[in-house]
């Protein structure tokens, strides 16, 4: 070993030692006879004294040294002088006055100090990883995210779960966004799939009779990104046989507290909260409703049918809702611009304008207000459970144009008006998903998550009659407003999961041939089953607060896809090409 102890180790207690600290020259201070440099590793800093009338040699080489320089440094460790106390860092009473120095690399300036003050741009940093990698943010996360795995072996571990790994190169899985193709060297013109989820292959280890699986595994998705998503991500993905919907909520409840006593060191209040679809859109507006915050969602359509405001009269007439939102105490927080602003945010989202009212003196106070009479206004009011200060927002508008719209308004506002703290975390249980929606697009049904999927036993009637009420035995786990986790029961029956594939217009051919020995292997004895997967990135966000995807991957790619540092995707060479017997049909260049 090049160190005796790191250097976020040493404290006072080694003080008298004679010590050896390795690491990267954080900074360095010449006061003319006396140099020192601040030593860091990922444990810590520790201060490092170069005094030419214990070692002209060190002294001599230490003056040369500049930021990220790799060094062994070796001397005895001694308490500061009480003038030189650095109450600010954790070693800050202590010091290695060296009697040797060794430089194990010198460093070309670096791009950009990991430590300094100022964060660069994100291109920068990723075209860096390495230095980057040296800041203790990200490090932070790093190390967060090996104790959320780590929780999650030793929880499975004791209920009996194996980790079992599932191929990479596999047929693709129908995620529902496009594959990551590789082709095949030995069988020309064929591809492998890589995986969009183990989701085919931890069903069929439970076919297999290995009962309950888990897997921290990588998923490959080809779709647009977003701060929340990336290409290539993990899932803590997990099946379990003989089960229903229930045992999995209390198996995750559990895997939950777990992972929250493991790096917050409280208790999670379990049973986790549970609400329907249906429910969470009608409170919240979508289907992963941020609850650190209130600010419902209320109906006024009643009172919207009577007023005289055209806009809401006509929309209300036309099957439409009128649904706003109670921005308790914003009154005087939100300009006229601002709203401007506002009404430009929700017409993102389709909104065709975005009335707003102050609340006044016990009545309504906005340019429309004149067309509400006193006893409406009261009734607005009231149902908005307003007070003076308050602003009310509403959207008129299709049903789903108002959830879509308020939804989002609503998490602008809390955020805004800062109604929560960003580091609390709120989980819940979403339930009851729809089964199926019309893809208008080629006129026929869609699987919502997956074709897997159990109908609830209530509504296994629908499939003739009403296929769009049709619910799903299927429930997100949501945190602060991100889809945090899904799952489902799975089908086991081959003629209840082949009517499915009717019924989303896959033809028995074509489910034959992607899904056959799915379709087989139920066949052949496949227990019932159910699963879910988390997605191990968004909770390392979640736990850290952070909202950048990016920061809590080691080498992640940007939002087109690519890796900055080593410039995949790139072109291979002929020969490669030519060995897969592939030819290449490029769009003309755009620049
Ligand atoms: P699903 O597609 O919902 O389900 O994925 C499960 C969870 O994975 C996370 N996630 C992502 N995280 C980062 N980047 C992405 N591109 C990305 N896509 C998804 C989300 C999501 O909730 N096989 C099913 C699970 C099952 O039914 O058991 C599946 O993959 O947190
Ligand atoms: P206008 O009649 O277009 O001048 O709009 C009067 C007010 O009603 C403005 O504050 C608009 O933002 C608002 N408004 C217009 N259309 C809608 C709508 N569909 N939903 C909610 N408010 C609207």
């Amino acid at each position: 070993m090049l160190r005796s102890h790191t250097c976020g180790e040493l404290t006072k207690d080694h003080a008298g030692q004679s010590v050896s600290a390795c690491g990267w020259v954080d900074s360095y201070r010449d006061h003319g006879s006396l140099l020192f440099i601040d030593l860091r590793d990922r444990y810590g800093k520790i201060q490092i004294v170069f005094d030419p009338s214990e070692s002209l040699e060190a002294h001599a080489l230490a003056g040369s040294l500049r930021n990220e320089d790799v060094i062994q440094a070796e001397g005895l460790l001694k308490l500061r002088a009480p003038d030189l106390i650095n109450p600010k860092i954790a070693s800050g009473e202590i010091e290695i006055r060296a009697v040797k120095l060794t430089l194990l690399n010198k460093s070309k300036t670096p791009p950009f100090e990991p430590t300094g003050e100022n964060i660069p741009n994100e291109d920068l940093r990723l075209k860096y990883r390495y230095v980057d990698l040296r800041r203790p943010a990200l490090q932070e996360a790093l190390i967060l995210r090996h104790k959320l795995c780590k929780a999650t072996r030793d929880y499975f571990d004791k209920l009996n779960f194996l980790e079992i790994e599932t191929p990479m190169l596999g047929k693709s899985t129908p995620e529902g966004a496009r594959d990551y193709l590789v082709p095949s060297r030995v069988h020309p013109g064929s591809f492998y799939a890589l995986p969009q989820s183990p989701q085919l292959y931890k069903q069929l280890l439970m076919v297999g009779g290995l009962d309950r699986y888990y897997q921290i595994a990588r998923c490959f998705r080809d779709e647009d990104l977003r701060a929340d998503r990336q290409p290539e991500f993990t899932q803590i993905d997990v099946e379990m046989s003989f089960v229903d919907q229930e045992d999995i909520l209390t198996t995750i409840d559990g895997l939950l507290a777990c992972m929250v006593k493991e790096i917050r060191g409280t208790e999670l209040k379990l049973p986790l909260p549970r609400l329907t679809h249906r429910e969470a859109v009608e409170r919240f507006g979508n289907d992963k409703p941020d609850m650190r915050f209130g600010m419902e969602l209320v109906d006024i359509g009643d009172i919207a049918s009577r007023c005289g405001f055209g806009v809401f009269t006509k929309t209300i007439e036309g099957g439409g809702r009128v649904r706003g939102l109670n921005a308790k105490g914003a009154a005087e927080k939100y300009s006229r611009r601002n709203i401007d602003e506002l009404t430009v945010f929700v017409g993102e989202y389709g909104a065709k304008g975005l009335a707003f009212f102050r609340v006044k003196e016990g009545a309504l106070d906005s340019p429309i207000a004149k067309f509400f009479s006193e006893e409406d206004q009261r009734a607005i009011i009231a149902k908005l459970g307003g007070e003076d200060g308050d602003l009310l927002f509403f959207v008129a508008d299709k049903c789903d144009v108002t959830s879509a719209a308020l939804a989002s308004l609503r998490i602008r506002l809390g955020k805004e008006l800062k109604l929560y703290d960003p580091l609390d975390l709120n989980v819940l249980w979403v339930l009851e998903f729809p089964l199926y929606s019309r893809d208008e697009e080629n006129d026929r049904w869609k699987a919502e998550h997956h074709p897997f999927c159990y109908p609830h036993i209530d509504d296994l009637g629908l499939f003739d009659t009403d296929p769009g009420a049709m619910r799903a035995q299927s429930y997100d786990l949501v945190c602060n407003g991100y889809e945090a986790a899904s799952g489902s029961v799975r089908i086991h029956d081959p003629k209840v999961q082949q009517k499915v594939f009717d019924f989303i217009g896959i033809a028995e051919e074509e489910a034959e041939e992607r899904f056959g020995f799915l379709l087989n292997a139920l066949r052949y004895g496949a227990p019932p089953h159910a699963g879910i997967a988390l997605g191990l990135d968004r909770w390392v966000m979640m736990f850290l607060a952070n909202d950048n995807i990016r920061d809590v991957i080691a080498f992640p790619k940007t939002q087109k896809a690519g890796d900055q540092m080593t410039e995949a995707p790139s072109a291979v060479d002929a020969i490669q090409l030519r060995d897969l017997h592939i030819k290449l049909d490029l769009p003309e260049s755009e620049d």
